[in-house]
């Protein structure tokens, strides 16, 4: 008898049976749709993410794609509470899953990302946060992938090519609409262009986990 042990893994979890989550989904696409006509000079995704740039005007929208994280913190916000609230259950969905589920959870910063035809988030993690959730408000069937890369992969690539490797470098997650996928913030990930018309929305969240380590002083 010969078994595979899968010796270290990196769980990431999705979540697709949220009570309501179409209502849901769609709350939060209008919501999202206010903020991009509210705010002239929010973030850009695309090719303009990693210098950080911000919207000049609305056209910039069109060229590269929409994101409200320089603007304002939707944890923080009582009117997207119907979406924070169903985060902060996909947060705890995870812990159970993974087996620890009597840790605290605190949602950090949540923003919104509206993506028009070939728009795409580059390569990247959520620095200083321990996990990372996206909620799929709307998504397009077959387009926009999920690509997360193998954080091992440096130390195998040189050694095991492609044609000879049964290391996998990637792994791709398909969207669709009202569907959670939540993941250690460290894991390295982008998003394949959007090959649609239709707007591709994101909600997206960062959690912090509670963690103090007690001395005997303080249990005295
Ligand atoms: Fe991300």
């Amino acid at each position: 008898m010969s078994e595979i042990i899968s010796m270290f893994s990196h769980p990431v979890v999705t979540l697709d049976d949220y009570p309501n989550s179409d209502a849901i989904a769609d709350k939060f696409y209008e919501k999202s749709m206010a903020l991009m006509a509210q705010y002239p000079d929010a973030g850009l995704i695309s090719n303009a993410w990693h210098s950080g740039k911000r919207a000049e005007s609305k056209e910039d929208y069109k060229k590269h794609g929409f994101t409200s994280f320089y603007n304002v913190n939707l944890s923080r916000r009582d009117d997207f509470d119907f979406m924070n609230k169903p985060a902060m259950a996909a947060f705890a969905q995870y812990m159970r899953v993974v087996g620890k589920p009597n840790i605290g959870i605190r949602i950090d910063s949540a923003w919104t990302s509206v993506y028009g035809r070939d728009h795409f988030v580059p390569q990247h993690t959520h620095p200083m946060s321990h996990l990372s959730l996206v909620f799929y408000a709307a998504a397009t069937e077959g387009t926009g992938k999920l690509v997360f890369d193998n954080p091992s992969r440096g130390h195998f690539q040189h050694f095991y090519p492609p044609e000879i490797s049964w290391l996998q470098y990637r792994f791709s997650v398909q969207p669709k609409k009202g569907m959670f996928v939540v993941f250690p913030s460290y894991l390295a990930h982008n998003t394949d262009p959007h090959e649609s018309d239709d707007f591709r929305v994101i909600y997206s969240a960062n959690a912090q986990l509670q963690f103090s380590k007690p001395t005997d002083a303080d249990l005295t």
